[in-house]
């Protein structure tokens, strides 16, 4: 009798799991036919944005990168990379003949996470002085000092109201940081401070989003390069634009009739996103509420926090996490790089997932049917996010029209239209390290866009492409200006 009664109250204590489960699943739904409302919904807004300043939530922002390198750059430049949760400096020598880096030096350092929400000049003091280390060092050794200044790309990946190459301001933070001060402010004159204050010699010759390394870098190397997606710590997007279609920015002059546009696709949003109540809480939790919609459902800043407010809700509702665990309710302790490990655990007994949620959440002894349902829950979250990514790279090709649905060419019908081979450079390490992740992106792209156009679209990923490429714009545009 009593064995009988546990097993009522085991399968009590699973239905109500398995209910949890299906909502969560039922919210996370992307079925194509809402892949490609997204679609549309993203060429909508990028129109909307280009049409007018605050148009759309989109921000299409001007970059005034009218030029990407051609390979024939030349010379030592150095670039500075931050925005994610570590900063890179960086030093490269161009040959001078297609696409040859010589050497390239790269020194990464995670951002004390107090200077995150301390002062500009906390900040940048502590950036120019790891700067000026890595340049004492590249240069000790090497011939006497340079005759010129010494160049600098700045990739500054977050939200900036450029009005020129090397000139903007900070609109807002995004990605955790909140330094008050520098809202509003001109990005580079801060850093150009701090670079004097340490005795450093160098000029910042221009400011560019990491997605505009990255669509820079993707060029050097391919000539097919037409965009650039990150899907790391946050999520965005570049593409060039034709210089007439920035409506709202009129008689716009650039020398070769187009620039890169930075998307800031992050804080794109529509009533087809399936959102979740598990959404909703993280938005009104987090520092931004109602800001960068699409970066909290896709990168990897948020991935984990959404498993663990699953896993919390789960661990309320039923025993079967055990007594609830207090880190379960500790923001931000699950990060993403672990639900890729609990994802991609292909041990039987689930060892990893085990050692998971004992060591960072506080679970501990579960049952392999429990560490499967963890898995299970990564699976939908996971999944969700790299199929919007999918359809927010689809919006880009519609909106330059190659999606292959004939877009600007009249009418015609998909076989009639030949599809140029067309290259969107990608980024982080979402994309990068996390398989599952690649293959449900993939696997969207080919729904979405049909194997038969989706086979002409290649996502190329550029290692270190933010930093690279802020250098090899420095560069280009050092030549542009020399020949005068
Ligand atoms: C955030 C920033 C954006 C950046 C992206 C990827 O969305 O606002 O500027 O490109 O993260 O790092």
């Amino acid at each position: 009798k009593r064995r009988r009664f546990t097993a009522f109250l085991d399968w009590r204590k699973w239905k109500r799991v398995v209910r949890v489960l299906k909502e969560l699943e039922e919210g996370c739904e992307t079925p194509v036919g809402r892949l490609r409302q997204v679609v549309d919904a993203m060429a909508v807004e990028m129109h909307a944005g280009l049409a007018s300043e605050g148009g759309s939530k989109l921000k299409m922002l001007l970059t005034f990168v009218d030029h990407l390198p051609t390979g024939s750059e030349i010379g030592t430049y150095y670039a500075l990379d931050l925005g994610g949760t570590n900063f890179r400096v960086l030093r490269i020598q161009l040959g001078g003949r297609r696409s040859s880096i010589l050497s390239q030096d790269v020194e990464r350092q995670p951002i004390p996470q107090h200077l995150m929400t301390s002062t500009s000049e906390d900040l940048f003091d502590f950036i120019a002085s790891t700067l000026k280390h890595f340049v004492e060092k590249e240069e000790s050794g090497s011939e006497p000092s340079p005759v010129r200044t010494r160049e600098l790309g700045f990739t500054f990946s977050f939200p900036v109201k450029q009005s020129s190459l090397r000139s903007g301001i900070l609109i807002k933070w995004t990605k955790g940081f909140a330094i008050e001060d520098m809202v509003g402010k001109e990005v580079v004159e801060l850093l150009e401070a701090a670079m004097v204050r340490s005795g450093l010699d160098m000029r910042a010759a221009l400011l560019v989003n990491d997605t505009v390394g990255t669509l820079a870098l993707g060029r050097y190397h391919d000539a097919d390069t037409v965009a650039a997606v990150i899907i790391g710590t946050g999520t965005n997007a570049c593409y060039l634009e034709r210089a007439d279609a920035i409506i709202k920015c009129q008689g716009l002059l650039t020398t070769s009739g187009y620039m890169a546009v930075n998307m800031e696709w992050g804080n794109f949003w529509s009533s087809h996103l399936p959102r979740t109540s598990y959404d909703i809480d993280l938005d009104s939790e987090s520092p931004n509420p109602n800001d960068q919609g699409f970066e909290k459902m896709i990168s990897g800043m948020y991935l984990g926090d959404i498993v663990r407010r699953v896993i919390l809700r789960i661990s309320l509702e039923s025993d079967i996490f055990g007594p609830v665990s207090s880190r379960l309710s500790i923001p931000f302790i699950l990060q993403t790089p672990l639900v890729a490990a609990m994802h991609e655990d292909d041990s039987p007994e689930l060892k990893e997932v085990a050692k998971i949620l004992k060591e960072t959440l506080g679970i501990s002894e579960v049952s392999l049917k429990v560490r499967k349902l963890a898995v299970r829950i990564c699976d939908v979250v996971t999944r969700r996010a790299a199929r919007l990514a999918a359809a927010g790279i689809v919006g880009i090709l519609k909106k330059i029209g190659r999606d292959g649905s004939g877009g600007t060419t009249g009418g015609r019908s998909k076989s009639d239209v030949k599809m140029r081979r067309t290259v969107v450079a990608i980024e982080g390490g979402l994309y990068t390290s996390y398989a599952m992740f690649r293959q449900y992106l993939h696997g969207a792209l080919g729904e979405i866009l049909g194997e038969d156009v989706a086979q002409h679209v290649v996502l190329q990923v550029t290692e270190d492409g933010s930093g690279i490429g802020g250098a090899l714009l420095a560069a280009s545009y050092s030549s542009i200006l020399q020949r005068g």
